[in-house]
């Protein structure tokens, strides 16, 4: 089965075509972060402009490179939820128009399912039921991945997401946006012993994170050194934000999977890419003996490819939606 997967979420342009799901034929993504570097984050406005001109080349450029025509394509798979509204909506109605003058199905695909299905991508071997761990710039979730197309949250954060958290601990370092990746650069040769940074915690619910209070003590600690007229490290204060977020991250995931029972564990998203995240998850999995899946740095950010999987195991469950569709800025991955 043929699917173009086509994503406009944020601030990537992405369409992909593949067959069952997990054999990518094409990936192409138009990235706005040049752009939007300039205003230290994503300007919401200029992103749909972006993906209103960038959208229908990328998405014949994904058909060329397939050696697949528009008339191959068994459906055609779209994000629709969550995300900026009106880049969102760009791929929607992109997808809605093709559905319509092709006559093929049009598949709905949740953001948050499209970053774990890129898992299925780079391990044909996984299957439901596992907990997943997914950190992206919008989202941080610990999911109980029931079956392709059913999920139950059991975590995720009370304020900023772990991304957000690296972006805006990379600006107060005088890094460039998106900063998550200078964080994991600049870590490399940075000692996180120098700053120790609080781990906070939510009452309650020890699945649930908080990252913003981490946030506003790298941005104090940095305002407060200015003051002094003393410099910070920003190699170290890189290496404890990463190692903060990294521990944050996988202590609660690995106390979910042992509380739940599971012995897979599964991360996806853009800070999947963190070298930390992914080093401190690898080694806790192998103290505890749970098989670890993590998606090839390729598959990490957002792309078209993981939405066109995602859009067949959705496909294969009977979920397909009519013109009506209508992007959706917040919905959670439970309520679908
Ligand atoms: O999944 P994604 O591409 O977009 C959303 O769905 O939000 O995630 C983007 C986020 C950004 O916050 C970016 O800084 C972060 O992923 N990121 C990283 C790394 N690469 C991307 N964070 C830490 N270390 C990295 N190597
Ligand atoms: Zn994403």
């Amino acid at each position: 089965m043929l699917i173009l997967g086509i994503e406009s979420s944020c601030d990537e342009t992405a369409a992909s075509v593949s067959e069952n799901g997990t054999t990518i034929l094409s990936s192409v993504i138009s990235t706005q972060i040049e752009e939007h570097k300039k205003y230290g984050g994503v300007v919401p406005e200029i992103a749909s402009r972006r993906h209103s001109e960038n959208i229908l080349g990328v998405v014949k450029e994904a058909l060329e490179k397939s050696g697949k025509t528009l008339d191959d394509m068994d459906a055609i798979a779209v994000t629709y939820a969550p995300g900026l509204i009106g880049a969102l909506l760009v791929g929607v109605n992109f997808a809605k128009g093709l559905a319509m003058a092709t006559g093929k199905p049009l598949i709905p695909v949740h953001h948050i399912a499209g970053h774990i299905a890129s898992n299925y991508i780079a391990h044909p071997e996984l299957e439901p039921p596992y907990l997943c761990l997914v950190a992206s710039g919008g989202h941080s979730h610990i999911i109980e991945v029931l079956s392709h197309t059913e999920f139950r949250v059991v975590g995720k954060t009370r304020d900023d997401a772990a991304g957000e958290c690296f972006d805006k601990c990379a600006r107060a370092l005088g890094f460039p946006y998106p900063g998550g990746v200078h964080i994991d650069r600049a870590s490399a040769s940075g000692n996180p012993e120098t700053y120790p940074l609080p781990v906070p915690r939510v009452a309650g619910s020890e699945y649930d994170f908080s990252f913003s209070g981490l946030k506003t003590a790298v941005i104090n600690m940095v305002h407060n050194a200015s003051q002094k007229g003393t410099d910070i490290i920003a190699e170290d204060m890189a290496a404890s934000v990463q190692k903060t977020i990294s521990e944050i991250l996988v202590s609660r995931t690995i106390a979910a999977a042992k509380d739940l029972g599971y012995r897979k564990i599964v991360l996806a998203g853009g800070v999947s890419a963190n070298s930390g995240v992914r080093s401190t998850l690898s080694a806790a999995c192998e103290k505890n003996k749970f098989e670890l899946f993590m998606p090839p740095l390729s598959l990490c950010g957002d792309n078209g490819a993981m939405i066109a999987c995602q859009g067949y195991f959705n496909y294969k469950a009977g979920i397909t939606a009519d013109v009506s569709l209508n992007a959706v800025a917040t919905m959670p991955i439970d309520k679908l």
